[in-house]
């Protein structure tokens, strides 16, 4: 199924009621992982919204994607715990190895660099989270280990 016919079963399944237009959003990236922007025109549609009123929707809450999400994400604590332990350090080299800011996508797409506020390991910081699992005593070469890996499990 592409992720049209995707976005038509959603919009097909919805009442067409502007209050039913966040379970349709969140219907949709449940099953694709994003909202295509290219969408945009039929969920609007669908609502008897604008175009702009849909956009306006899907950009205030943070929640909603509008491009495929990263394959991995890595999350580096940036509370006080891990910043006082090199939590600084580490996340200059997860930017220069992974080749972006925070917030952002690692240029071949496959990562997502994001901030976590505390982790629960504050004894053995530095800590990060690569998908589900969490990582404590974290120095950039373990870190380099641990990027590897989850490129070969991909
Ligand atoms: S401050 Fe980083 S794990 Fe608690």
């Amino acid at each position: 199924m592409s992720p049209t016919d995707h976005v038509s079963a959603v919009l097909a399944g919805a009442a067409a009621r502007q209050d039913q237009l966040l379970p349709a959003l969140h219907a949709i990236q449940d099953q694709l992982g994003f909202v295509p922007p290219d969408a945009l025109p039929a969920i609007a549609a669908a609502f008897n919204l604008s175009r702009a009123e849909v956009h306006g929707v899907i950009t205030f809450y943070h929640y909603f994607r509008t491009t495929p999400p990263a394959r991995h994400v890595v999350q580096i604590c940036r509370a006080e715990s891990c910043q006082s332990m090199g939590g600084d350090a580490l996340l200059a080299h997860a930017e220069a190895a992974l080749g972006c800011k925070l917030h952002a996508h690692s240029a071949d797409g496959q990562f997502a660099l994001a901030p976590v506020f505390c982790l629960g390991q504050c004894a053995v910081s530095p800590a990060i989270m690569v998908n589900d699992a969490v990582h404590a005593r974290v120095t950039p070469g373990r870190f380099d280990t641990l990027i590897a890996k989850a490129r070969e499990a991909a």
